[in-house]
């Protein structure tokens, strides 16, 4: 790892993955995506012999009733009632039977039963000539009333080809299209993510970076083009655009990954990744949902559109509401490799929403059950049920990338669950009704002892207030730090609650890279309220303290990772130059003492490891750097005369080491 590029490496830029990616410099299919491909052939059977499906296979091949293979990628299912005024649900999404380029256009199956879908053909075409507005009969028609202007802008946007014919460098694409029916106008309005070269000459794929709409009679088409927009942004060099140049994109409004949400009184709303991918936007839509509520140059932030996770770098958006709360689900952004996702609530769609975590935990947790989000589909709004709609990109052959559609589930708080990505079925998906536990908790608890939290506690569900017993899972007090607190009722239900977990007699709370979080404060007040801490600030270069006066602190060249607003995992000191990081404390009492300390990476992909050692005894022969928290513990450390513990972090494997945080305790 080159070392003076190494705090960047969290960010992996589209453009830099996107080269990467058609050069064929790296492969991004994930190894596991052969065995999704192996899977297949049972439903190929089952659709030749007739039998339609009952249930649904993420990650397995899906064919239409005809046989072939779905083409409906980055998409999104709509409800929609039809002809007969049954429930009928659409499913528009990329035709990628072309691979990454040439794609014929947005692809749309109808079914019943969600499970059998029916090929509905395109309903919205892609140009592969400027002559196809004269002698195709689609195009004709549909863009008889353009001038030659707007046919210059349909033809930017809907030119897919990789053999141009104009001279451009390049071709458009068009990306996680979304449709939504408008009640006022009886239109049906497609947005998509609409990209491409800035100019003939340029050859990136994602400079243009805007959002296109199409407007149709019928769900089924044909969808005309309407123009592409850059969207509303806060003026460029008024943020920081989170480790990309405000300068790279002067004209700001960039818009890439991005869905649609029609809220319960009608209005529209369009959610997209900007800033370089940085910082998701929810911006309103005008009545017609075509444009947005007010153009970038006069709409207000907090009533035209908000600001929102900003610097998170989330991409593939799904948003949904359920119990007058607003959810959205997102991926990381690391191109079509799969990543953990995260999801965050709202009361107010234009105001604060709020990071709610990775929801799924255990296997599926680190990358999604290897897929990317890209819509929820309120399948029984009324009984809070809803599917997760992802795709298991395989970028060596687009077109058969296979759907993950996983059930979800809500628990304490609307608390969010998404998967397994075993077979299920509709029936499986449970009705819910809000519920919290009103209890208020202790901010911090002592390691291994809940004696300190309630034995039971309040739940509010709909207005009615219950007691119930609760159990403490114990593993969940086991290691120092930040920690999700599990407290299961007396009727088996869960819920987490944000605690900080202290040891008794904490002599040393170091975070590691010196930002003053709010758990590590928790932690300096709670020690300071027993033994007595003594460091008076998160860290510092070996020296004096500043409050206490005694001894301590890191030494060895490195730099720092993290902010204030992080806590004490994600905030930590890397070091440079193959050297180890040191750091010595002193003062302490005659006595037995454990050392505790916090590893995590957000450069996973390093696999980085090293050795510990303490007072010169190697205490932890391989630690690796993940990324999970994970903690380590040293105990039965004996502290002579010199009153002095030296911890030690070198490195086992080419890349360079880190730490989280470490504590000292004397535990006799
Ligand atoms: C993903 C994005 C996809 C596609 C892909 C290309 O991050 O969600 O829609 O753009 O990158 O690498």
């Amino acid at each position: 790892m080159a070392l003076g590029t190494r705090p960047h490496h969290h960010y992996r830029t589209r453009g830099a993955l996107r080269a990467a990616v058609l050069l064929g410099v790296v492969t991004l299919l994930p190894p596991t995506a052969v065995a999704a491909s192996a899977m297949t052939s049972d439903p190929v059977a089952d659709r030749q012999a007739g039998t339609p499906s009952t249930s649904f296979r993420p990650g397995a091949e899906w064919r239409d009733t005809d046989g072939k293979v779905i083409q409906a990628h980055g998409g999104q299912v709509l409800q929609a009632v039809d002809d007969d005024g049954k429930r009928i649900w659409y499913w528009y999404g990329e035709d990628r039977s072309n691979g990454y380029f040439d794609s014929p256009g947005i692809h749309l199956y109808s079914s019943h039963d969600l499970y059998n879908w029916k090929d509905n053909g395109l309903a919205l075409r892609t140009l592969s000539s400027q002559d196809q507005f004269t002698n195709d009969k689609y195009f004709a028609h549909l863009y008889k009333d353009y001038t030659a202007e707007q046919r210059e802008i349909v033809w930017r946007d809907l030119s897919t080809n990789l053999e141009r014919t104009d001279g451009w460098a390049r071709p458009s694409i068009l990306e996680r299209p979304k449709v939504i029916y408008n009640k006022a106008t009886g239109k049906w309005v497609m947005w998509v993510h609409s990209d491409g070269p800035s100019s003939p000459t340029s050859t990136s794929t994602y400079a243009r970076a805007e959002a296109g709409v199409a407007i149709a009679n019928s769900p089924k088409g044909p969808f005309r083009w309407l123009g592409s927009y850059r969207l509303n942004h806060v003026p460029s060099d008024s943020v920081p655009w989170c480790g990309s140049s405000p300068a790279f994109d002067p004209a700001g409004g960039m818009a890439r990954d991005m869905t649609l949400f029609v809220d319960d009184d009608g209005i529209g709303y369009i959610i997209y990744s900007s800033e370089e991918n940085r910082t998701m936007y929810i911006s309103k839509l005008n009545a017609a949902y075509t444009y947005l509520s007010a153009p970038p140059e006069t709409a207000v932030q907090g009533k035209d559109f908000v600001r929102t996770l900003a610097c998170n770098q989330r991409e593939a958006p799904a948003m949904f509401k359920s119990e007058g709360r607003y959810y959205l689900v997102t991926s990381g952004a690391t191109g079509w490799d799969p990543n953990p996702a995260r999801y965050a609530t709202a009361t107010e769609i234009l105001g604060t929403w709020t990071d709610r975590g990775n929801p799924i935990s255990g296997p599926g947790a680190g990358d999604t059950y290897r897929s990317q989000s890209t819509n929820v589909i309120p399948y029984d709004r009324q009984q809070n049920k809803f599917i997760f709609m992802g795709d298991r990109w395989t970028p060596s052959t687009l077109a058969t990338s296979p759907y993950v559609w996983m059930p979800m589930s809500f628990g304490e708080n609307g608390t969010l669950t998404i998967g397994p990505d075993a077979e299920w079925q509709l029936d499986d998906l449970q009705p819910y009704q809000h519920w919290t536990v009103t209890t208020p908790m202790p901010d911090h608890v002592w390691l291994r002892d809940t004696s300190t939290l309630p034995t039971q506690v309040q739940v509010s569900q709909a207005g009615v207030t219950t007691t119930h017993p609760v159990s403490w899972d114990p593993s969940t007090v086991a290691q120092p730090g930040p920690t999700k607190l599990r407290g299961t009722l007396d009727d088996g239900r869960t819920f987490t609650r944000d605690v900080v977990v202290v040891p008794h007699g904490l002599r040393y709370v170091v975070n590691a890279g010196g930002a003053a979080t709010a758990d590590w404060q928790l932690l300096a007040d709670a020690g300071s309220s027993e033994a007595g801490l003594l460091n008076s600030t998160p860290e510092q270069p070996v020296g004096a303290d500043p409050g206490t006066g005694t001894t301590w602190g890191y030494t060895g060249s490195s730099g720092t990772y993290g902010g204030a607003a992080g806590d004490l995992y994600n905030t930590l000191r890397w070091a440079k130059d193959k050297e180890p990081l040191t750091y010595t404390f002193t003062g302490l009492d005659r006595g037995t003492y454990t050392v505790h300390a916090g590893y995590w990476d957000p450069w996973p992909w390093a696999n980085r490891a090293a050795q510990v050692s303490i007072n010169g005894t190697v205490v932890d022969e391989e630690r690796l750097f993940t990324s999970d928290y994970t903690t380590g513990e040293y105990a039965n450390i004996s502290v002579g005369d010199d009153g002095e513990i030296v911890v030690d972090i070198a490195p086992t494997r080419a890349p360079d080491i880190q730490v989280s945080w470490l504590m000292v305790t004397r535990t006799d």
